[in-house]
């Protein structure tokens, strides 16, 4: 079998990544980080939402899935409604989207109420034609030719999303690590540090490469920690 393949080299050639043909696209738009989340309408289980008008100031945990009543989908959405204080005190709106229709949604979320206790009260957006699922490319025809993929995406009180991540129909998300990635991006606002693997509330932070250590010694104070020139620790804000 002959590929035909197209890629991309460093000038010196020493760096090269190739890629099959058939891989080839019409450049479009892809979600990146930083960028705006584009603005959408569309029917809900809270009515029409405008999404920018319903989103802006809040933090905002956007997740696609497959389709209603299906099994890792209905452990994802009872996963999410178990946290409503938890996203609340974060000041996080959580609203998810398929392709299923509204009247469907509608019945799945009653049933996952009574299954596992917590009323799914925030909103299902039905996107039957896969309008904003394409453009925010939460179909991967390699995975499913119709469905939406687990894609997510956390995007901030500025409407800037700030997170994407996208996982296989099989398996499901943790909502524990959503909460997580939201307490670390906004506590790297704060103070514009940046939060080491694992880090979770009350462990140090890291000092971002473009500081300087005069100003991060001048930020820090006795706060700071220099392991290493290019790793430097800022302990928590003493509890007052
Ligand atoms: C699920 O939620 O279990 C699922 C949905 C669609 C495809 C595969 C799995």
């Amino acid at each position: 079998m002959k590929l035909h393949l197209f890629g991309n080299h460093s000038p010196d050639g020493q760096t090269e990544i190739i890629v099959p043909t058939g891989y080839r696209s019409v450049q479009r738009w892809h979600p990146h980080l930083g960028d705006i989340f584009p603005d959408f309408t569309a029917q809900s289980s809270i009515g029409k939402i405008d999404f920018h008008n319903w989103a802006e100031g809040h933090w905002v945990y956007l997740f696609s899935h497959p389709a209603a009543f299906t099994p890792v989908c209905s452990t994802e959405l009872a996963d999410v409604a178990s946290r409503k204080e938890d996203l609340a005190a974060r000041n996080v709106r959580a609203i998810t989207l398929s392709r299923d229709r509204l009247e469907d949604q509608a019945i799945w979320a009653e049933d996952l109420a009574e299954l596992f206790g917590h009323p799914i009260d925030f909103p299902l957006v039905s996107d039957p034609e896969g309008v904003i699922a394409g453009v925010c490319g939460m179909v991967h025809p390699h995975e499913d030719a119709l469905l939406t993929v687990r894609k997510a995406f956390i995007i901030d009180p500025a409407l800037r999303i700030r997170m994407i991540i996208e996982y296989p129909m099989s398996i499901g998300r943790d909502i524990e690590e959503v909460l997580r990635v939201i307490d670390a991006l906004q506590a790297t606002d704060a103070e514009n540090l940046a939060a080491p693997a694992g880090w979770m509330p009350g462990d140090p932070l890291l000092v971002r490469a473009a500081t300087s250590d005069d100003e991060a010694r001048t930020r820090f104070g006795d706060r700071l920690l220099m392991l290493r020139r290019y790793l430097r620790m800022v302990r928590p804000r003493p509890k007052q």
